[in-house]
């Protein structure tokens, strides 16, 4: 399975941070914000990582992520010049994905919980082996308008999903993860842009939806789920996982760790980069791996 980051967008709800700095480069208390979503694809087993990044960013990002062999991955960058909307992604990625099932995960979305990481995988191996085209993830908002809104029959199944409905047909909105069969390729090529001229996200899961073969899993309540992309999220991203990290005394988006635990680095490795980083409590942390 490959893995997708978009990191494209102009942030132009967070300006004027976003005007020297790109949005995923943004803190979000402790780490870069692409450190998180970069996290969730290494979590989900996946080691090939696209990053599709805006236009003259490229350097700054090498120079954070470089091509990923320091967490055992492999990182490459694309640009999308124009910000077409989510489903551009399939397109603009398309070499990449090659024949193979793709993860998309959005830039500025921060997820968590404890229980995750065997989600993530279960959801993988659900579309590598065929068992559904597209598993997308369900989460309760107090205020659905802002997201996709899936709407669910008597029986818990999906029956529809509506982007930024004026008045939303249940609670539940897709956060910004997604897996997909290679399917996605085509139905993405086939797309026309919608009311507010972009390439909708919510239009590929309406055809997966419509062939019978989208999957949708609830996240609990408990679970952590935020899209850090204006200034009051940021913020309540960055103290989310601060607090988390204090109460669990286990860090969040810390790809040291998930590739250590998955035994694509060893501890040598961990503390090396504990050691550059050993003013700071991540690497401490990491020294105490
Ligand atoms: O956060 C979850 C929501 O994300 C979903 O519930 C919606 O169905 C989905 O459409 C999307 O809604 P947003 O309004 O939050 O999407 P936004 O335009 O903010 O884009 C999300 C991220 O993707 C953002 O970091 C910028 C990046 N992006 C977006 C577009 C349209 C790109 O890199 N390129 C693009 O062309």
């Amino acid at each position: 399975m490959k893995g997708l980051v978009l990191a494209a967008g102009k942030g132009s709800r967070l300006y004027p941070m976003t005007l020297p700095v790109c949005k995923p480069l943004l803190p979000v208390y402790d780490k870069p914000m692409i450190y998180y979503p970069v996290c969730v694809l290494m979590q989900a087993g996946i080691r090939e990582i696209l990053v599709i990044l805006p236009p003259g960013e490229e350097g700054p990002f090498e120079r954070l992520l470089g091509d990923g062999s320091q967490w055992g991955v492999h990182i490459e960058y694309v640009v999308q010049y124009n910000p077409r909307g989510i489903a551009d992604a399939f397109d603009i990625g398309a070499p990449f994905i090659g024949d193979d099932p793709v993860c998309l995960v959005l830039g500025d979305n921060i997820f968590h919980s404890l229980s995750f990481e065997r989600q993530l995988v279960r959801a993988g191996r659900r579309v590598e082996r065929g068992e559904t085209g597209a598993t997308v993830f369900g989460f309760y908002v107090d205020d659905p308008r802002a997201f996709g809104v899936i709407e669910f029959d008597e029986n818990g199944k999906a029956i529809s999903i509506e982007e930024k409905p004026r008045k939303p047909r249940s609670n539940y909105i897709v956060p910004g993860l997604y897996f997909y069969s290679n399917e996605v390729v085509e139905i993405a090529r086939h797309l026309t842009p919608s009311a507010r001229g972009e390439l909708e996200i919510t239009d590929v899961n309406l055809e997966f939806l419509r062939r019978g073969r989208l999957t949708v899993e609830k996240l609990d309540r408990d679970f952590l789920w935020l899209d850090a992309g204006t200034a009051d999220n940021l913020l309540h991203a960055g103290q989310a996982v601060r607090d988390s990290q204090e109460m669990t005394g286990r860090y969040i988006g810390c790809p040291e760790e998930i590739a250590y635990n998955r035994g694509y680095i060893d501890v040598a490795h961990v503390h090396a980069t504990g050691r550059q980083l050993s003013q700071t409590l991540y690497g401490q942390y990491l020294l105490c791996l």
